[in-house]
């Protein structure tokens, strides 16, 4: 766990020290730095799907522009795509001005789909968000394509801690999708995935308006 490595890191720091090793010290308090991190972002993830589940958080429905959205989470996924020069579209399907969601939850929805595409893409890559609305439904598709999710994983995948084989040693709780879907649940939505290994991963949600 980050814990017991944070420990041992912090034991092995205070060894560089004694014996006067700079290069030690900066590596082991890179790997304390990191650890903290990730225990951060798992008892945020934590944080947030307690206050989901026990109904702490409460739907704020707002209605507003579908551009005005675009150009905010532009904005924010901006930021986490700079580091792996990640292309991303974002298209308007049909013509629609204004759509009933939480916007705070919303972006949550998106920082953690975005990051997983991120994460499981290769540099250069690129992921499409397609909206649409029809018949009082809202419709966001996310389509990456990156290393995709097995036949074996794809059901899975919104479950709580689940995460495909070989995933256990970074930052990634395996609680980001299940925030998702709790998100989408609250909103009267639905969601599911659709994926080829090596193809990559889309995710559709769909919400009522
Ligand atoms: N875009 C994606 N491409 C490939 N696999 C994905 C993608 N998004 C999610 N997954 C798979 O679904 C699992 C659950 O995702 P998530 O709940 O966000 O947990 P985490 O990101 O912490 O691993 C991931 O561990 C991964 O196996
Ligand atoms: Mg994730």
């Amino acid at each position: 766990t980050p814990v017991t490595s944070i420990q041992l890191n912090v034991e092995a720091l205070k060894n560089s020290i004694k014996i006067d090793n700079k290069q030690d010290f900066d590596y082991f308090l890179e790997k304390i730095t990191f650890d903290s991190e990730r225990l951060q972002k798992i008892s945020s993830d934590i944080e947030n799907v307690h206050a989901l589940e026990s109904g702490i958080i409460n739907l704020f429905l707002e209605e507003f522009s579908i551009d005005d959205f675009i150009i905010e989470s532009k904005k924010i996924i901006d930021t986490l795509l700079d580091a792996k020069q990640i292309k991303l579209e974002i298209n308007k399907k049909n013509k629609f001005n204004k759509i009933i969601i939480d916007r705070n939850l919303f972006m949550t929805i998106f920082e953690n789909i975005i990051s997983n595409s991120i994460r499981y893409c290769e540099k250069g890559s690129s992921i499409e968000i397609d909206l649409s609305k029809r018949k009082n439904e809202l419709e966001i598709i996310f389509k990456d394509y990156g290393a995709g999710v097995s036949e074996k994983d794809l059901p899975h995948i919104f479950e709580r801690f689940y995460r495909a084989d070989g995933l256990r040693d970074d930052k990634h709780s395996g609680l980001g999708l299940s925030i998702v879907k709790h998100i989408v649940e609250l909103h009267k939505g639905k969601i599911y995935a659709k994926s080829l290994l090596g193809e990559g991963l889309s995710i559709y949600i769909k919400i009522p308006q």
